[in-house]
């Protein structure tokens, strides 16, 4: 582990990597090592010291887990003297030891785990380069431009900021985008969070395909639905012309990006942007629609068309300065409120900016909490390879709640679904995490529970590892049974999508057809979902497929045909196809899922602060 580790550049720390998550300083390695070590442990197989025969009492593991958990955390995670004020210290402790029945699977699970948290990691580092050492090269000697990450370095307060889909774009039908051509994601300005957006000028020119329009789309409806002010670092030779058919006309295509600047300004959501390159055509109206914009001395340039294209149709040669540079926009078409005559002044600015809106930032209290008392490294052996090396959910609960304390709700009924209170990092949380089958009772049992947190106003956690279905039931009574289950699993439906709270989705292992929409699935909605690297996504499990589909009666049973659709099924439900195509917010390591979760509460919890007065029009700029 310690070698995968080790591929992961300096540049990706900053990612939704453990190590962004804990934002290690080059001091804080004595708090990662035992925390590695732990890792490489596992690894490593050397496990017996969490399987248990579970005659030790739940007393003196709770000791013993509290010691095990102070010595491997960073110590502002764990609480010397708590201060319970809402972090019920009486919830139930959840029992988190491993049986030794549980041993084979656990190794499995882990084997399959190093495999792809290793092409996880390879993937980071192939994209943390962004267009490749040439690009870059060009980028920053040629164009004197600083690299994107840089750009970000500048721009964001000193903290660990949370990446979002940094593998978006890989291995699409048109090649390879790095990271979509821009990186998206949230991060601190000022003390407030901001969603950021900033094209990758190293990957074609910063051009948009249509996978960076979706990414961008979706980077707005974060900042809508959290009430998040929003930052556009622009550097792009505007649409990819070669797929300009798919980039255009349609509602979700490239427009949409406006029309939500519009409509945020108008919902209050302030945005502010940076002409940190060339932006052309479509690049040219995202800072020409945001609130504020600044522009960079002879890096800037803002113009529908370049110079080549002015020659073309007049025959006159002007240069990109005179056109739409910096200068210009500043003094003579006022497209710009700052003018700025480097890179680093133009960050300061925007924070400067920031610091204008008058908008509150989080107080600075931090809620005392306990860290789980089991390693969260150990959830690397709980991550399922598939459905048949799944393990009772509540030993991947006891990792990532505070203490693991756990308010069980109906715990003995509809059993396949575990429902109850917690916390995390000290903020209490409503969880729906998938034991088994999704079946009657239990979809009841889970609609009851969404209401119950929709009623109380508490965020929602989702832990979702559905199980595939055979296609079809194979008697009556399984036919009725199925009809039962599909009436219960509609109301659990209809309640997960009118819980009028903040939900997060965390795919832990399987993301299978319709159970993956009542556990609030991407297209419920969720404020964030996020995979683990384990996870598979796809309407069937390949291995449930025993014939090809057809239209009429019989179903074709070629076995080539068969063979080949399962192979497709199987490439196109890892959790990298998916992330590549921004199903989800990215892929996160099981071990930094606590931190995740509790940067996403915190930044969901921004909008509490924010006084809305009403407002019906957008800031309309000169
Ligand atoms: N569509 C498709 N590819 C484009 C592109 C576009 N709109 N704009 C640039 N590219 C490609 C270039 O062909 C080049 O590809 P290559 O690396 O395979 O050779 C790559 O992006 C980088 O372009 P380059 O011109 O070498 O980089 P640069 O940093 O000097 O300039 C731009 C970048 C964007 C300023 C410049 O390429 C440009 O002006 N492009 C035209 C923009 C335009 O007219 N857009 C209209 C969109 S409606």
């Amino acid at each position: 582990m310690l070698f995968l580790l080790s591929l992961i550049p300096r540049a990706m720390w900053n990612n939704i990597t453990f190590c962004s998550i804990c934002k290690l300083s080059p001091n804080s390695a004595p708090l990662l090592l035992p925390r590695l070590l732990t890792l490489n442990h596992v690894f490593k197989g050397k496990c017996k010291g969490f399987f248990s025969n579970s005659k030790q009492s739940t007393q003196t593991l709770q000791n013993e887990g509290q010691k095990r958990t102070c010595s491997m955390l960073p110590s502002r995670l764990v609480s010397s003297k708590a201060k319970y004020r809402r972090c019920a210290k009486t919830y139930p402790v959840l029992d988190g030891r491993v049986l030794s029945l549980y041993r084979h699977v656990f190794e499995e699970n882990l084997r399959n785990s190093e495999a792809v948290v290793k092409r996880y990691s390879e993937l980071l580092e192939l994209v943390s380069k962004g267009g490749g050492e040439n690009a870059i090269l060009r980028h920053t000697q040629r164009n004197k431009k600083l690299f994107v990450r840089e750009r970000l370095k500048l721009l964001l307060d000193d903290e660990s900021f949370l990446e979002l889909s940094p593998l978006a774009g890989l291995n699409m039908p048109y090649g390879d985008v790095p990271a979509a051509g821009c990186l998206t994601g949230i991060g601190k300005i000022c003390g407030v969070w901001c969603v950021f957006t900033a094209n990758d000028a190293t990957v074609k020119g910063g051009t948009i395909y249509p996978i960076g329009v979706k990414k961008q789309l979706r980077a707005q409806e974060i900042a809508m639905q959290n009430r998040l002010l929003s930052v556009y670092l622009v550097d792009s030779g505007g649409a990819f012309l070669p797929l300009q058919s798919e980039l255009f006309p349609d509602r979700s295509h490239g427009g949409r990006v406006f029309y939500n600047e519009a409509i945020m300004s108008a919902m209050k959501i302030p945005q502010v942007a940076v002409v940190c390159g060339s932006c052309v055509a479509g690049g040219a109206y995202v800072p020409t629609m945001a609130e504020e914009a600044v522009i960079i001395d002879k890096i800037g340039t803002l113009f529908l068309a370049g110079p080549p294209l002015v020659k073309a149709a007049t025959g006159e040669y002007v240069s990109p300065e005179d056109l739409g540079g910096a200068k210009l926009h500043s003094k003579v078409s006022g497209c710009s409120d700052h003018f700025a005559s480097s890179e680093k002044e133009a960050y300061e600015c925007v924070r400067n900016v920031i610091s204008t809106l008058n908008y509150e930032p989080l107080p600075d209290e931090v809620t005392e909490h306990d860290g789980p008392l089991y390693s969260s490294d150990e959830l690397l052996g709980l991550a399922p390879r598939d459905y048949r090396c799944t393990l009772p959910v509540k030993l991947i609960l006891s990792r990532l709640l505070d203490g693991s304390r756990f308010q069980e709700f109906k715990a003995d009924y509809g059993t396949t679904l575990v429902t109850g209170f917690g916390h995390v990092e000290g903020h209490l949380v409503g969880v729906v995490a998938n034991n088994g089958e999704l079946t009657h009772d239990a979809s009841l049992k889970g609609s009851h529970f969404v209401q119950l947190c929709s009623h109380r106003s508490i965020p929602i956690l989702f832990f979702q590892n559905t199980a595939p279905h055979a296609a079809e039931p194979t008697s009556i009574s399984q036919a009725e049974a199925h009809s039962n289950r599909l009436k219960a699993q509609a109301s659990m439906m209809a309640a997960v999508a009118c819980a009028a709270v903040p939900k997060i989705t965390v795919v832990i292992g399987g993301c299978y057809g319709s159970e993956s929409y009542v556990m609030c699935g991407r297209s419920f909605s969720p404020n964030f979902l996020f995979l683990w690297p384990n996870a598979r996504v796809a309407l069937v499990d390949s291995r449930h497929l025993t014939a090809v589909p057809q239209a009429g009666d019989s179903d074709s049973t070629d076995e080539s045909e068969l063979k080949h659709l399962k192979q497709r099924l199987e490439e196109e439900s890892s959790a990298f196809y998916s992330s590549a195509r921004l199903w989800d917010d990215g892929i996160i390591l099981p071990q930094n899922t606590r931190k995740v979760i509790a940067q996403c509460l915190q930044i969901i919890q921004q909008q509490k602060y924010q006084v809305i007065p009403p407002c019906q029009h957008p800031v309309i700029r000169m």
